[in-house]
C-alpha cells in the first residue's frame, strides 16, 4: 500500500474506506480521539460563528447535536445560540475548544496564529474539521503558504495534536442550511486524516450530504473553491472527479 506519510491514506485506500464508512457509520478510532456509539450525539465547538458556522451549527443541533458557538463577539453568539434553541450555547474560542469532541472551524485564515496561541493545547485529540479556506488576497501571507504547501498538509501542521479534516470548503453556505431537505443528492468531498474521516463523514452526513472521501491530506488542496471538486456535485460526480485527480 502506498502512503504518504503516517496520517495518511492513499486515495484509492480512502475511496474504499468511504464505502465502509457509510457501511459503518464510524471508522473504528484510536485511543485519544472522541468516539461515540452509532446514533450517539456529539458536541460540537464551533470556532467562527459567521455563515458558514452559524448554517453548520443550527443544523447540527436541530439534529440533536451539542454545540457551541464562539467568535470574538460573545454577545453575537449568545443571540444565535437562542436562536438556535436549547442545543446551542455560546462561549469564548477557548470554551469551545475544550467544550467539543468535534471542532468546526469557520475563520478567516488570517485569524489562524492568533487562535493558535490562544487555544495552546487544546485541540490535543480532537477531531477537527476546518471550513476555512486560504485566499492570499484576504489573508495574506499565511494563506500564500497555505496555498503553496496544500491546504490539507498545512491545517495539520498548524492545528497540532488535532486529527484533521477539510470539508465544506467550496459549497455555499446556503446549501449547509438547507441539503437535509433533499439527503443524499450532494457529494460532500472530504479529504484528511484517517483517524477523523468517520465521525466527521457521520455529521456530514447527518446534515443530508452524502460524505465522499478523495483523499488523505494532500488531496486536500482541491477541496478549495476554484478546483474541479468546488460547487454542488452528486456523490457520484464528485467520485468521478476525484478519481481524476492526483495527490
Ligand atoms: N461563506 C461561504 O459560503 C463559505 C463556504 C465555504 C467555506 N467558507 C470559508 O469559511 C470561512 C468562514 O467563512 P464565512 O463566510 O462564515 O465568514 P464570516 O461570515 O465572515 O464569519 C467568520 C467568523 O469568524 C469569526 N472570527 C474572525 N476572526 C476570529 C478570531 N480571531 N477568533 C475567533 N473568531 C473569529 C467572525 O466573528 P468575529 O469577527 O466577531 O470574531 C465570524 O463569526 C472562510 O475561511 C471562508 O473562506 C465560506
Amino acid at each position: 500500500m502506498k502512503t504518504h506519510d503516517t496520517t495518511d491514506l492513499s486515495r484509492r485506500d480512502l475511496l474504499e474506506l468511504t464505502g465502509m464508512a457509510v457501511i459503518l457509520g464510524a471508522l473504528p478510532l484510536t485511543a485519544g480521539i472522541a468516539t461515540a456509539a452509532e446514533g450517539q450525539k456529539l458536541r460540537i465547538g464551533i470556532i467562527g460563528s459567521g455563515h458558514v458556522g452559524s448554517a453548520l451549527g443550527g443544523v447540527w443541533a436541530r439534529a440533536g447535536n451539542q454545540v457551541m458557538f464562539s467568535s470574538r463577539d460573545l454577545d453575537n453568539d449568545k443571540k444565535l445560540a437562542a436562536e438556535v434553541g436549547p442545543n446551542a450555547r455560546a462561549g469564548t474560542p477557548q470554551q469551545a475548544a475544550a467544550f467539543g469532541q468535534v471542532l468546526l472551524f469557520a475563520v478567516p485564515y488570517s485569524a489562524f496564529p492568533g487562535l493558535m496561541q490562544s487555544l495552546g493545547s487544546s485541540l490535543e485529540g480532537k477531531v477537527v474539521i476546518n471550513a476555512s479556506n486560504p485566499f492570499p488576497q484576504r489573508d495574506g501571507e499565511i494563506a500564500s503558504r497555505a496555498s503553496e504547501q496544500g491546504a490539507g498538509r498545512f491545517d495539520a501542521q498548524m492545528l497540532r495534536g488535532a486529527y484533521v479534516v477539510r470539508a465544506f470548503n467550496a459549497v455555499p453556505a446556503a446549501e449547509m442550511a438547507s441539503a437535509h431537505e433533499d439527503p443524499g443528492k450532494i457529494g460532500m468531498p472530504i479529504a484528511g486524516d484517517r483517524r477523523a474521516i468517520g465521525l466527521a463523514s457521520r455529521l456530514i452526513r447527518e446534515i443530508g450530504f452524502e460524505p465522499v472521501v478523495v483523499g488523505g491530506l494532500d488531496m486536500a488542496k482541491y477541496l478549495v473553491p476554484g478546483t474541479p471538486l468546488s460547487g454542488e456535485h452528486s456523490p457520484d460526480e464528485v467520485r468521478s472527479i476525484a478519481a481524476t485527480l492526483k495527490p
